[in-house]
C-alpha cells in the first residue's frame, strides 16, 4: 500500500477509525499515522487491526488496537471507558458490510444486521464519543456513506443504511456545531477493497461501464479525502457530502450512453 511522506498535520491528535483492519479503514489509518496522528484502530477483527498497527509502528507511527463491534452500544461504552479523559480530535465511522439483494430477497435478519453495522454504528459513534470530541476544542467526524446513499440503489438494506448515514450526518452537523465538532459524509463509488470484490465477479466490470474515470478508486485516494475533512484545511466545511466516485453519480449514465453510441456495432 502506498503511504504518504511523513508530515505533522495531525501531530498531537487522537483519531478513532472503525473498520481499520481492511480496505479503506486500513488506508485511512496508515495515512493519518503518517501525518502524525495517534490512531485508535477499532475493528471486530483484531488480528487484521494488529497487522495494520504493526505496519504503522514499523513506519514510526502510533497506533493502538481496540476490539469493537460497531453494532454493539456496549462496545462503544467500553471504548469511551478506554479513552478516559483524553480528547478525541477525529472519528472516522468507516466500518461496514456489503449486501447486494433487493427487498424481496433480503431476510429480516440481514436487514437488521446491515442496518446495525452500517447505520446504528454511526449513531453510536457520534453519541458515545461526543464528550471526548468536545474536549478537543475543535474536532471532525467523517461518516463513510456511499454513492448508494446518493441515488436509487438496487440493494435494499445497503441503500437504506447509506441514505441513513447521510441523514444522521446532517443531524450531527447541526447538533454538534456549537461543540466545535464538524460532521461530514463521504460517498465513495467503486473502491478497490475486499468489500468491492466480494460477491458476483461481474459486478465490478459491469459497474465500471458507468464510471467516466474508467477505473475503481484506490483506497488511498479516498483516504486522502477523509484526511482532508479531518484536517484544519476543512475547518469551515460542516454538513457536506463529498462524492468520490470518478464521476459515476453525476455523469455515469451519459458516459455509458455516449460510449455505447461511439462504439460501432454495439447498437
Ligand atoms: N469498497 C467500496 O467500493 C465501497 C464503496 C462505497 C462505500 N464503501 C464503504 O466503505 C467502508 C469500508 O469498506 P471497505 O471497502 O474498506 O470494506 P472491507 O470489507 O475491506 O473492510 C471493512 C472493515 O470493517 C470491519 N467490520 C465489519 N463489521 C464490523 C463490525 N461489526 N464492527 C467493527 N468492524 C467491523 C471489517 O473487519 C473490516 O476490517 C464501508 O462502510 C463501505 O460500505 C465501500
Amino acid at each position: 500500500m502506498s503511504t504518504t511522506p511523513r508530515s505533522e498535520r495531525f501531530a498531537g491528535r487522537t483519531i478513532v477509525v472503525t473498520g481499520a483492519g481492511s480496505g479503506l479503514g486500513r488506508a485511512v489509518s496508515v495515512r493519518l499515522a503518517a501525518e502524525g496522528a495517534s490512531v485508535w484502530a477499532a475493528d471486530i477483527d483484531t488480528d487484521a487491526a494488529h497487522v495494520v498497527a504493526d505496519q504503522i509502528g514499523r513506519d514510526g507511527g502510533d497506533c493502538r488496537v481496540h476490539r469493537l463491534d460497531v453494532a454493539d452500544p456496549l462496545g462503544w461504552e467500553r471504548l469511551v471507558d478506554a479513552v478516559g479523559d483524553r480528547a478525541v480530535h477525529g472519528l472516522v465511522n468507516n466500518a461496514g458490510v456489503s449486501m447486494r439483494a433487493g427487498i424481496a430477497d433480503t431476510s429480516v435478519e440481514d436487514w437488521n444486521r446491515v442496518l446495525g453495522v452500517n447505520l446504528s454504528s454511526v449513531f453510536y459513534g457520534m453519541k458515545y464519543l461526543a464528550g471526548p470530541l468536545e474536549r478537543a476544542g475543535g474536532a471532525s467526524v467523517v461518516n463513510v456513506s456511499s454513492i448508494a446513499g446518493m441515488l436509487g440503489y438496487f440493494s435494499a438494506a445497503y441503500a437504506a443504511s447509506k441514505w441513513g448515514v447521510r441523514g444522521v450526518s446532517k443531524t450531527g452537523a447541526l447538533e454538534f456545531a456549537a461543540k466545535k465538532i464538524r460532521v461530514n459524509s463521504v460517498h465513495p463509488g467503486l473502491v478497490d477493497t475486499p468489500l468491492l470484490n466480494s460477491g458476483d465477479p461481474r459486478f465490478v466490470d459491469v459497474s465500471l461501464r458507468a464510471v467516466p474515470a474508467g477505473r475503481a478508486a484506490s483506497s488511498s485516494e479516498v483516504a486522502g479525502t477523509i484526511a482532508f475533512l479531518l484536517s484544519d484545511e476543512a475547518s469551515y466545511i460542516n454538513g457536506a457530502e463529498l462524492v468520490v466516485d470518478g464521476g459515476m453519480v453525476s455523469t455515469g449514465t451519459y458516459h455509458r450512453i455516449t460510449t455505447d453510441l461511439a462504439a460501432p456495432g454495439t447498437i
